[in-house]
């Protein structure tokens, strides 16, 4: 939509550099804003930003996940439904 509009593109969450980031660089960045994107500080309060960049991650996760980064369990299943 913000292209539409005419604003610069965001990256994707998916690249291996942002998979790779810290929630602390999530929350960094809706802080301080990061180039052509505006700083949320004043509209989007601390413990939202650590709570919007915990949802991150798990939609990063969603879509990328190492099956050796799971429990025994959780692993069984997943290869269960890869067969
Ligand atoms: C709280 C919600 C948001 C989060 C968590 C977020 C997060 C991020 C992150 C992680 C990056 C990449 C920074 C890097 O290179 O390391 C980014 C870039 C960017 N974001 Fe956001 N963003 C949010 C809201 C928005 C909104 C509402 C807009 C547009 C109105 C926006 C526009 C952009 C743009 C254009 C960039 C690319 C900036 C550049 O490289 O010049 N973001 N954002």
């Amino acid at each position: 939509m913000i292209v539409r509009r005419g604003f610069t593109a965001p990256p994707s969450f998916h690249t291996p550099m942002l998979r790779e980031a810290t929630l602390g660089h999530f929350v960094e960045v809706i802080t301080n804003g990061r180039g052509a994107m505006y700083s949320y500080a004043d509209r989007v309060p601390l413990e939202d930003r650590w709570a919007i960049a915990a949802y991150l991650r798990a939609l990063q996760l969603s879509q990328h996940a190492e099956l050796r980064s799971l429990g025994e369990e959780d692993a069984r299943r997943a290869r269960e439904a890869l067969r």
